[in-house]
């Protein structure tokens, strides 16, 4: 339910005229049934908004238990002498609509494979969203390629496709977007992109799941997709990961890569180990919690999709509140965590962590304020000033690398997000009203947090 709604573009350009209180109380959604004005902050002593817990993750059904028994008797562990990860590889491949699945032992390991299949060598560069968990950079990094931001786009939380043109030179050998928190980067225009000046595409889907542009899941949509099944992800099972891909041959080589080299499929057997190659095989025991979590995978992303809407429904018009904005040609989102923007001088400038504090405290959990800018961090330099960073790339090369280092898009949404879990997606209407109610509340009383 919500009073006098104005647009956000309005409100905002009232507020920056100075009318932000003026505009802020016609704008402002009305409460459940009780005046949260009146009510005391719980950060304050008050009555939390909300009691009852949120749901916990994973999620398992007894049934997994026989499955995972099985393997454990059959002394068939690994999947050289078992069955399991092969049926899983097609269950996934059909699920997502590709020809081919690899599974590996986690998203970093399937990052590895594909950048290493595609050809992205030492010395290469690599156009990478800044809004990322750490392990993107670092399957960069341990290929001994650079990793070179693009800015992010601050309205749909993904890398900005209008910025990776300016960041390719002759060393750029592919585009690693990231479908962060689960909602789809802009795929046409990095498709395009990466056409016009012959670069392959790896799509880091590691929170994407189920997640479709233009009617096809995220993963499908570059020259390979990269997941991760580790605990905290939709379809869990501890640590695990795969890579999807259209193309037999160059799924046979991740194949051969993720088996220490040894042929497979079309890779001829010229020696005994024709390439290089590593062990990034999963377990038969992740492959049958795995198909046992699947079963679940499907309603769970219809019932975040319906939340999340509806919760955006229920906060757009809070002041200083801006949800994430999904491209028009999503069909479905994941939403490995739910992202708006807190923009603290709608909040008589109380700091994000304040905000967050208050949150937590009228009994909503917010998994953290989110990713920082990494690319600051110590692992960059740390790398740049490796023998062997220094040996693959020329000092102006390094020095141009430094100064550019700054993302202003990237670094204000850094200050600015905020997550929900993406278990909480999975309750109730209600539950997305006490969220709502919680952030409102927060809104009306934020003069008792200055
Ligand atoms: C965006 C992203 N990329 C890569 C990874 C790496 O996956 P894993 O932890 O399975 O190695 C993760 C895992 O959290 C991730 O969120």
């Amino acid at each position: 339910m919500i009073r006098n709604k104005i647009t956000r573009r309005k409100f905002m350009t009232a507020a920056s005229a100075g009318a932000i209180a003026a505009v802020a109380s016609r704008a402002i959604p009305a409460y459940g049934n009780q005046s949260k004005k009146a009510s005391k902050l719980a950060v304050r002593g008050g009555q939390p908004v909300r009691t009852k817990p949120w749901p916990s993750w994973p999620i398992w059904d007894k049934s997994a238990e026989e499955h995972i028994l099985s393997v454990l008797r059959s002394g068939n562990w690994y999947r050289g002498r078992g069955t399991k990860v092969s049926e899983f590889e097609k269950k996934y491949a059909k699920l997502m609509g590709a020809k081919r699945c690899l599974a590996t032992a986690s998203g970093t390991t399937a990052l590895l494979v594909a950048l290493h299949t595609l050809g992205v060598d030492a010395g290469d560069e690599v156009i990478v969203s800044p809004y990322t968990f750490i392990a993107t950079y670092n399957a960069v990094f341990l290929t001994k390629a650079l990793p070179v931001f693009a800015d992010t786009d601050p309205e749909t939380f993904q890398i900005n496709p209008d910025k990776i043109e300016e960041r390719i030179n002759e060393r750029t050998k592919a585009i690693l977007p990231v479908h962060i928190l689960g909602l789809p980067a802009n795929m046409d225009k990095i498709n395009a992109i990466a056409k016009k000046h012959n670069l392959v595409v790896i799509e880091d889907a590691c929170q994407a799941w189920m997640a479709e542009w233009k009617g096809k899941k995220c993963g499908t949509l570059g020259d390979l997709g990269c997941f991760s099944f580790q605990n905290s992800k939709h379809l869990p099972a501890g640590e695990g990961g795969a890579v999807v891909g259209n193309d037999d041959e160059i799924m046979d080589r991740c194949h051969c890569f993720h088996h220490c080299g040894i042929p497979y499929g079309s890779v001829k057997r010229t020696s005994s180990y024709p390439t290089r190659g590593g062990n990034h095989r999963m377990q038969e025991f992740q492959a049958v919690i795995l198909m046992s979590q699947m079963e679940r995978l499907e309603s769970d992303t219809q019932k975040r999709n319906e939340n999340a809407q509806y919760l955006t429904s229920k906060i757009r018009d809070i002041p200083g509140i801006i949800p994430h904005k999904l491209y028009d040609q999503v069909t479905r989102a994941a939403y490995h965590l739910y992202p708006f923007r807190y923009k603290k001088e709608h909040f008589n400038n109380v700091p994000r962590n304040k905000f967050l504090a208050a949150l937590k405290a009228e009994g909503i959990p917010c998994s953290g304020s989110g990713y920082g800018p990494q690319y600051k961090d110590g692992l960059v330099e740390e790398a740049l000033n490796s023998r062997g960073y220094k040996r693959l790339y020329s000092k102006e090369r390094l020095k141009r690398y430094r100064q550019e280092n700054h993302y202003p898009d990237n670094e204000q949404l850094c200050k600015e997000a905020v997550r929900f879990s993406q278990q909480l997606l999975l309750g109730t209407k209600k539950d997305m009203d006490d969220i709502a109610d919680a952030i409102l509340k927060i809104y009306e009383n934020r003069d008792k947090l200055v």
